[in-house]
């Protein structure tokens, strides 16, 4: 039995300790704001939070999991500035790329709340969109690292 807290609820999972995080989130808890891109932590569709630290879930094993995970789901009830700047700026296309996007960038102001370019470029660098919506997302984590400094 795994013992995981996901978005702020306790959880005791049967499922095996080599299960990715992201077949639990999807199959087994219905979490499906997390994407499935590649399986090989190549693309960053499966990003999800653990103790406030990106990690991408189709290659963390259940039992690897030592933290709070929180999902795309798990940002609210309120929207995180993170999604108002990501509104704001119309970031999305097609939309499959976006939780991962979002939790990568909520990820990197939570450590570093007034990133440069350069550091929100290398931040983002492992998060692909084949949509191409690379400007947006630069000037909506901008406008949330703005927003969050109050
Ligand atoms: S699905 Fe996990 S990084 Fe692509
Ligand atoms: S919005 Fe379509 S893949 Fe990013």
């Amino acid at each position: 039995m795994i013992s995981l807290t996901i978005n702020g609820t306790d959880h005791q999972l049967d499922l095996p300790a080599e299960m990715p995080l992201l077949w639990a989130l999807r199959d087994a808890l219905g979490l499906t704001g997390t994407k499935f891109g590649c399986g090989v932590a190549a693309c960053g569709a499966c990003t999800v939070l653990v103790d406030g630290q990106a990690v991408r879930s189709c290659q963390t094993a259940l039992g690897d999991v030592s933290g709070q995970v929180t999902t795309i789901e798990g940002l609210g009830p309120a929207l995180h500035p993170v999604q108002q700047a990501w509104i704001a700026h119309q970031v999305a296309q097609c939309g499959y790329c976006q939780s991962g996007q979002i939790m990568q960038a909520v990820s990197l102001l939570s450590e570093n709340p007034r990133p440069t370019d350069d550091e929100i470029a290398a931040a983002m660098d492992g998060n692909l969109c084949r949509c191409g919506t690379y400007p947006r997302i630069l000037a909506a984590i901008r406008a949330a690292s703005t927003a969050m400094e109050g």
